[in-house]
């Protein structure tokens, strides 16, 4: 589709297909610093969705849109030698980042592929369960489901953890950061940034977008794909960074944050550490930076 912008030009709208592959291409771009200023952070969810998911020694286990391996990392650990894991991603970088980590540890037991969630590469019942943190396809999931379904055993288990909305009365760090950047954003947004605020955009706003902003709507879309034994539980994780500045390196580890943050002179990115320091300090305990992240995590059995 082609859409007249403000200044007159003709630029092609995207597609959702084409929003998603631009997101995926951001995780591949910043891979190395996603490991960097994230990982440590989601270590903690990842070793919950473990334990949610009761992944004991020996198992086989599947983590899909695996990143740098946040949880496949965590489900090597918990599966022993005697098990294995494997880690999938479209993000080519990710991927590559994710086996030089497990080949400079020494793990036999764990390896990573470039390979899309949508259509799974492994004959049907390779895996005991299939884990994912924030893995799931921004598009066209319940594909993603149908092949978990195929390729989880009998009295196999799926787990996966998302982001819950954060509620409208909430004054999280993240919806400050995200006020803070919307309100000093210029008139003319620079190209790569208005497109991938765009592939958000048209990424929120499809059927499937919408539907998975509730637990009832994710749960739709798993019975749809025949996974309907569904738990789910809704909890607060409380992350600690050591400051601010440790928070906004967080942020702007990825995608339009790090781009809108590179775009900004040395001036306005001072001033804006500046306000942030300000408005964040309610926020600030002994130990450091204090941000309640709402989650929900899911388990779905076969
Ligand atoms: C928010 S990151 C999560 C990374 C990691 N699991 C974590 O815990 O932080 C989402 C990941 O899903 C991947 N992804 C998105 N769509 C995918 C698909 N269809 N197949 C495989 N990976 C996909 C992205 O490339 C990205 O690495």
């Amino acid at each position: 589709m082609k859409v007249q912008c403000r200044r007159g030009a003709i630029r092609h709208a995207l597609d959702p297909e084409e929003a998603s592959r631009l997101l995926i291409e951001e995780y591949s771009r910043m891979a190395r610093e996603y490991d960097t200023y994230v990982t440590p952070y989601h270590e903690p969810i990842a070793r919950r969705l473990l334990e949610l998911a009761y992944v004991k020694e020996g198992e086989r286990i599947l983590d899909i849109g695996c990143g740098t391996g946040i949880v496949a990392f965590e489900a090597a650990a918990a599966v022993g030698e005697t098990g294995s894991v494997v880690g999938i991603d479209l993000a080519e970088r990710v991927v590559r980042h994710a086996a030089d980590k497990a080949a400079a540890l020494g793990l036999r037991h764990i390896g990573f592929e470039v390979m899309d969630s949508r259509d799974l590469r492994f004959p049907a019942g390779s895996f005991d369960a299939v884990l994912s943190g924030f893995g799931h396809p921004l598009i066209e999931r319940g594909l993603c489901f149908e092949e978990v379904h195929r390729v989880v055993g009998e009295g196999g288990r799926f787990a996966l953890c998302v982001w819950n909305p954060v509620k409208a009365q909430e004054k999280a760090a993240s919806r400050l950061v995200r006020e803070m950047l919307e309100r000093r954003r210029p008139a003319v947004v620079a190209t790569d940034v208005a497109r991938l605020i765009e592939a958000r955009k048209v990424l929120a706003s499809t059927e499937e977008g919408k539907e998975t902003q509730s637990a009832e709507g994710w749960i739709r879309l798993f019975r749809h794909a025949g996974l309907s034994s569904v738990e789910t539980v809704e909890e607060t994780h409380w992350a600690t960074f050591r400051g601010p500045d440790a928070y906004l390196d967080y942020s702007f580890a990825w995608g339009d944050n790090e781009r809108e943050w590179r775009h900004m002179t040395a001036e306005s990115r001072e001033s804006f550490r500046t306000e942030f320091h300000r408005r964040v300090t309610p926020l600030i305990a002994d130990e450091g930076l204090v941000v309640d992240w709402n989650l929900r995590y899911f388990l779905v059995r076969e």
